[in-house]
């Protein structure tokens, strides 16, 4: 369906609802992006499955379908979140099978299963049987019924692999399970750190030059003015001997939530994110076009000389650039959508898009303002804090903005809706623009 919200260098779904990315990996020759997919419902009311796009090069993309279904008993609520590991010749993806028993429950310490499943596949696109490899007995007894998002990995010869959970106290952890033969798993240990939310949701564990770092999305931190603004968080730790520190948020746009990390054949970590949290106030209107929701590029993530991460576009995107132009900064200039904006700035500035969307820069706080609900759908204001502003790279996507800071200090994603496939933009205060307009991606459906 072509629509001027289309997105030309994000993966949406053809038709109905997109969350998480799944089982990113590099498989047989290919990127694989598989991700959290009601296809029957724009609005995420059906039974989440798992969908699947793959690409030999990130930026020409194929989306080959549903490949995983809800379809035996322990995963009849939904195929949840998960992960892909390579052994010999297969790619495993495990995910969590959810189950919602009937009956008067709460649904947190009774009446939920989270079964730990794999499916195999040799190409990844065609699944083997579904193998169960735990179930919640197998959780420690500390634990709710919410555990969940299997995220794995290999280290000195054995398979590792971090879950989300909620305790029976209402307090977020991540745990950790190792295993010889990925079938049989034991709990080793678990990372928490008190008084941090009631669940964390996709944890991931990253190494960066050899420091390690905690990834998740934690739910149930109080929110703030120039963080935790979002219903649900999002971010990483340092960990220092296994404890950790200094929590920093991903994204602090309106929308992001539940990334997922995978390392490139070349050695780059690369992330993706669900562009969309849910249990938002605001909306997104291609629901009554019959979709929603996209995930973000891809981003490369590398460790400034602080230890703090930082985040950019993968360098394949750099590609699709055609013409550079060089806006005279005193006047209004239209931005082709999709393009690639990068701004030199100092001291205080604004940004105008549209008349509409206002990014300005004042005091030390950068802030992402809408001021017109025809194209902000219910979102209003993100604020961050950032010393010494010197550089935005805005990716302006159909419907979607990603803007990073200082080359990559701190990112802001948001959706917007444009009233045509070109948003106007003025600049006050002393900047430097270099636009770049992009060839769309080359995104196939065969569904
Ligand atoms: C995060 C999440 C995961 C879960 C999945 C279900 O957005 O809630 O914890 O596995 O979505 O779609």
């Amino acid at each position: 369906m072509k629509n001027k919200w289309r997105q030309d260098i994000h993966l949406e779904p053809p038709r109905g609802w997109l969350n998480d990315p799944n089982g990113l990996c590099f498989f047989n020759g290919k990127y694989h992006v598989y991700f959290q997919y009601a296809p029957d419902s724009a609005q995420g009311k059906g039974k989440k499955c798992w969908g699947h796009y793959e690409s030999p090069d990130l930026l020409s993309w194929l989306f080959t379908g549903t490949v995983i279904y809800p379809d035996i008993p322990e995963d009849v609520g939904g195929a949840y979140s998960g992960s892909a590991v390579q052994d010999g010749e297969l790619l495993y993806l495990f995910y969590t099978g959810n189950v919602k028993e009937d009956g008067d429950f709460d649904y947190i310490k009774s009446g939920r299963q989270a079964n730990t499943i794999f499916v195999t596949t040799p190409d990844g696109r065609s699944m083997s049987k579904k193998t169960v490899v735990m179930r919640n007995r197998d959780y420690p007894a500390f634990c709710s019924c919410h555990v969940r998002d299997p995220k794995l990995w290999r280290q000195d010869g054995k398979w590792y692999m971090i879950q989300g959970a909620r305790t029976l106290e209402d307090e977020g952890c991540a745990l950790i399970f190792s295993s010889d033969d990925l079938i049989n798993w034991s709990y080793d240990r678990r990372i928490y750190i008190p008084d941090f939310g009631y669940m964390w949701e996709c944890p991931d564990l990253l190494n960066v030059d050899g420091r390690e770092y905690l990834s998740l999305s934690p739910q149930g931190v109080p929110h703030g003015e120039y963080g935790f603004q979002n219903v649900y968080s999002s971010g990483y730790f340092r960990l220092t001997d296994g404890v950790p520190t200094d929590y920093r948020e991903w994204d602090k746009g309106f929308d992001w939530y539940a990334p997922q990390t995978f390392i490139a054949p070349d050695g780059r970590l690369i992330m993706i994110g669900w562009m969309g949290i849910g249990d938002i106030p605001y909306t997104n209107p291609t629901t009554d076009l019959g979709w929603q929701h996209c995930l973000t590029v891809p981003r490369e993530i590398t460790a400034d000389g602080d230890g703090s991460l930082l985040q950019n576009p993968v360098r394949e995107l750099e590609k699709l650039r055609e013409d550079e132009t060089h806006p005279d900064k005193d006047a209004p200039f239209e931005i082709l959508l999709p393009s690639d904006i990068l701004i030199g700035v100092q001291d205080s500035f604004k940004i105008v898009l549209d008349e509409k969307l206002y990014l300005i820069y004042d005091k030390n706080v950068f802030s992402l303002k809408f001021t017109d609900d025809s194209i902000a759908f219910g979102r209003d204001v993100r604020k961050t804090i950032v010393q010494d502003l010197r550089e935005i790279r805005m990716l302006c996507d159909k419907s979607s903005l990603e803007i990073y800071l200082n080359g990559g200090e701190q990112v802001m994603s948001t959706r917007f809706y444009p009233g045509s496939e070109s948003i106007s933009c003025r600049c006050e205060g002393q900047v430097n623009v270099t636009a770049y307009k992009l060839r769309p991606m080359d995104i196939n459906f065969v569904d």
